[in-house]
């Protein structure tokens, strides 16, 4: 749930109702001392603290005080300054992301415990000179909230979180940021030739839909084009999945949730930039209306494709998405999507992989991870594993076309989705399966982690 968390600059601490936050020693012996409650957290600091590490900080403090019952923090900030982490605007703004997301439990199908939740009310960081400071606070907790709407939407049950009910979200996110929000029907896409999606959402009742959001952050400019898997549920379709980890599946459509979020950050945060998002939105379901494994489809750009297996479905989706964002003459293509389970094997759960043929974007992409904490590492997109997915009695197949299907599966989904983005002047893939939910010490609640959307934010800015 968005909490309603205040962060305050001031020059002194208010009152005693705030625990006070301060940092002693170095290194090995480093700790962070809560005081005024007798409390002590100790966070071992190391010799030299990369910017991945500083959002730990303030994510344990935060975690912390919740544990303890604290809902009022003082932050000295001189002693974050003697941490020289780096500039002092980056480093409020990673506090403020942080401290946003730390606070953030998905409690929406919970009673409230009689004490009410544990969330903090307040934090207020002490500083002089406090303009700068505010303003990069201000930014990072519009950013830190953007994320948790986005962690709200991928926690929410599939049940619920329809295709239909996805494209609401998006229209709701939007209002009064002036962002245009249309969706697309059945009928719409049927017209456009979208057999992909339509292939992928037929098992289901509840029908696909396609979400196109449109900001003009400039009047002219070729825009970014984000596009994000919206399965609001994976179950495998005919290739159904093992029981044992499908209920994670209502997250599948994390990829698109971060898309939405990302465009309505981008607009409240007044990027120069036009940026569109699209979201193919289906549920992938076993009926006897369902795509089959062996079925031959025409996806919109003429290309077809067969399906190996139903379960492959996130890349069949994205392949008209792209297809449809050739009519915005983009300058650069981004697809996020949770793709593959092989992805969490190669990289654990850890870092996202992400895939492209654009050596300067793929430096930036590196750089701007690292820097906002997300953390994404590249696979390789050679073009002798193009081999490995060419179809046989139709364009291309949806899994590796030969013995142990399973070898490579990521790049094998990157390289499928890359068929259908070679007009595009610059593109990535995100597979961002591996950062779906929180893994242990990271100090986030369980669920949804809102990934990448810091990334993103950044990416859009100094692309
Ligand atoms: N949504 C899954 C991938 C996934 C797995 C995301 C675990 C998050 C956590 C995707 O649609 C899928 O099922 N992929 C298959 C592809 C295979 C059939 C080629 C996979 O990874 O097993
Ligand atoms: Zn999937
Ligand atoms: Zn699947």
């Amino acid at each position: 749930m968005a909490t309603n968390m205040k962060i305050s600059v001031a020059g002194r601490i208010k009152d005693e109702s705030f625990a006070k936050v301060s940092f002693k020693g170095k290194n090995e012996e480093g700790c962070v001392i809560v005081e005024g409650k007798n409390r002590t957290l100790e966070i071992k600091l190391p010799e030299k603290i990369n910017w991945r590490q500083a959002t730990l900080i303030p994510r344990q403090i935060v975690f912390f005080a919740k544990k303890n019952g604290i809902k009022k923090l003082a932050l000295d900030w001189t002693a974050v300054k003697d941490l020289k982490l780096g500039e002092e605007s980056a480093v409020a703004e990673i506090f403020a992301v942080n401290f946003e997301m730390a606070n953030y439990e998905f409690v929406a199908y919970k009673e409230t415990p009689k004490e009410g939740w544990k969330f903090i009310e307040e934090i207020l960081i002490i500083a002089d000179g406090k303009a700068e400071i505010e303003k990069s606070i201000k930014r990072g907790q519009l950013i830190g909230k953007e994320i948790n709407s986005c962690r709200d939407i991928s926690n929410t049950p599939s049940g619920e979180m329809t295709p239909e009910v996805l494209a609401k979200n998006a229209q709701d996110a939007a209002k009064g940021t002036g962002i245009k929000v249309s969706v697309l029907g059945e009928g719409d896409m049927k017209k456009m030739k979208m057999e992909a999606v339509l292939a992928v959402g037929k098992g289901s009742r509840q029908k696909p839909r396609f979400i196109v959001m449109e900001y003009n952050g400039e009047k002219k400019g070729k825009p970014v084009v984000l596009i994000g898997k919206g399965v609001t549920f994976d179950s495998g379709g005919i290739s159904i999945k093992p029981a044992d980890g499908m209920p994670e599946m209502i997250m599948d459509m994390s990829g698109g949730a971060s898309v939405i979020h990302t465009v309505v950050l981008a607009a409240k945060l007044g990027i120069k930039k036009r940026v569109i998002g699209l979201i193919p939105a289906v549920e992938n379901m076993p009926s006897g209306e369902s795509y089959r494994p062996g079925d031959i489809i025409r996806s919109m750009s003429g290309k077809t494709i067969e399906v190996e297996n139903t379960d492959a479905e996130g890349r069949i989706i994205l392949a008209d998405a792209n297809t449809y964002a050739e009519k915005y003459e983009p300058e650069l293509v981004v697809n996020v999507a949770t793709l593959t389970g092989a992805a969490v094997v190669a990289l654990g759960e850890r870092a996202s992989a992400f895939f492209t043929k654009d050596d300067k974007l793929k430096d930036l992409i590196s750089e701007e991870g690292e820097k906002s904490g997300e953390y994404v590492w590249q696979l390789p997109l050679w073009d002798e594993y193009e081999a490995e997915i060419k179809g046989r009695n139709a364009d291309v197949c949806n899994t590796r076309n030969r013995a142990n299907s399973r070898y490579g599966g990521s790049i094998l989904g990157a390289m499928f989705i890359y068929q259908f983005s070679k007009n595009f002047p610059s593109w990535v893939h995100i597979d961002i399966a591996p950062r779906m939910t929180a893994t242990q010490d990271e100090f986030l609640s369980a669920g949804a982690t809102g990934t990448p959307i810091r990334l993103l934010i950044r990416l859009l800015e100094k692309y």
